[in-house]
């Protein structure tokens, strides 16, 4: 299948063009680059052999992406292309309103310009607000703390409006925490200034570039004290991405929602001391207040992704580690270090 993918130059959209290659699939990058660098398509050629074709482009630009889809032509749709940092939503929510649902807008008008059926959307555990854990996708009543959680609820919607009055086909992904880089140490998340969230700045303090991680919060109730996530190798994710791109092409499935995790609950502090085993090194950390908006627990029932889809995550927390520490040993400036 020819398939466009919006947000390509991304930490998982990239990820999911080798696996996409990998699978035999024809993968398209379309990127405006406000949160990624080109550089990442030569890392892409040298892993996979093949240089995936790259346009760039603001999707918000309705015309543009119409131009695009009649260019490019694709089978069916991954849209990645968003903006992520809870934190940054809540400072500009209008920035992420207009980027975030102007851009999933532009995608549909050009996927129903051109007779594209099919779409695969990255959304988020974010959408469950405050359920209960394991979070299972028949809770119905979608929720954020945040505007950039509150536009994958509205995508949510607004995709699952127009596949509903439409012969539109769309798979609703919703990621726990991925984290991970490429086996070949390649490829892996580059986050320009702090890293946000917890795995990049692990990485960071094992590699000299940080001199302590903050814990957020030491006095949850849970064993150790710290949150629990559930996190997923990158590449797991992406192929649970091929495997719902080629469930909803082959059953002509108008809308449905599978949650993306491995289903299994690592506390902040767990995943700190797997990190040291990995790498051998010391990742210094101190206990500091909690985090505004964290939730103590959230993990995912896998049930559905593993009983429709046939797919479960399998890479361990050891191998997310060891592939994230390879990445950030090799490439300490990301995909500004020279290949
Ligand atoms: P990322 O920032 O690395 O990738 C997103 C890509 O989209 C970037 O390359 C960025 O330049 C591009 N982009 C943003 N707005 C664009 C626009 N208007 N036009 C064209 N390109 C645009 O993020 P990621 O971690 O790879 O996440 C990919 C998707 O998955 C996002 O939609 C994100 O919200 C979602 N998601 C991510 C996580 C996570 O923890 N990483 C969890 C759940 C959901
Ligand atoms: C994980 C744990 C922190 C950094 C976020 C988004 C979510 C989704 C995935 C997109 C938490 C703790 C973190 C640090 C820490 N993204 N932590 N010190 O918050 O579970 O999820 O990314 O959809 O919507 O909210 O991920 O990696 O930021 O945090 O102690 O410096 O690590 O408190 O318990 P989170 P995270």
């Amino acid at each position: 299948m020819r398939v466009l993918i919006t947000g390509g130059a991304g930490y998982i959209g990239s990820h999911t063009a080798v696996q996409l290659v990998e699978a035999g699939h024809e993968p398209i990058i379309v990127d405006s680059y406000i949160n990624s660098t080109p550089g990442v398509l030569a890392r892409i050629e040298k892993v996979t052999g093949r240089a995936v074709p790259a346009h760039e482009l603001d999707l918000v630009d309705e015309e543009g992406t119409r131009a695009l889809f009649e260019d490019v032509r694709p089978d069916a749709v991954i849209h990645f292309a968003g903006l992520k940092a809870v934190g940054e939503s809540v400072e500009k929510p209008y920035d992420y309103y207009r980027n975030n649902l102007q851009s999933a807008l532009s995608v549909v008008g050009g996927m129903m310009a051109t007779g594209c059926r099919t779409m695969i959307f990255s959304s988020s555990a974010t959408v469950y607000g405050e359920g209960s854990v394991p979070l299972t996708e028949e809770q119905s009543d979608l929720s954020s703390s945040n505007p950039y959680g509150w536009t994958k609820v509205m995508i949510e919607q607004v995709l699952t409006d127009i596949a509903t009055a439409s012969d539109l086909r769309v798979a609703l992904l919703r990621y726990f925490n991925p984290v991970g880089a490429h086996p070949s140490g390649l490829m892996g998340e580059d986050p320009t200034g702090i890293p946000n969230n917890l795995m990049p700045y692990v990485a960071q303090v094992a590699g000299g570039k940080r001199e302590k991680l903050t814990v957020f919060g030491g006095d949850y109730p849970t064993d150790d004290g710290t949150c629990l996530r559930d996190y997923l190798h990158v590449l797991d994710l992406a192929d649970g991405h091929i495997a719902a791109l080629e469930k909803i092409s082959a059953e002509d499935i108008s809308v449905r929602a599978w949650n993306l995790g491995r289903g299994t609950p690592v506390s902040v502090l767990e995943l700190v001391h797997a990190f040291e085993q990995a790498s051998g090194q010391k990742v210094a950390y101190e206990i500091g207040p909690r985090r505004a908006g964290d939730l103590t627990a959230v993990w995912a029932d896998t049930t559905r992704a593993r009983e429709e889809l046939g797919w479960s995550a399998e890479r361990t927390v050891e191998d997310m580690c060891a592939d994230t520490w390879r990445w950030q040993r090799l490439n300490p400036d990301g995909y500004r270090t020279a290949l």
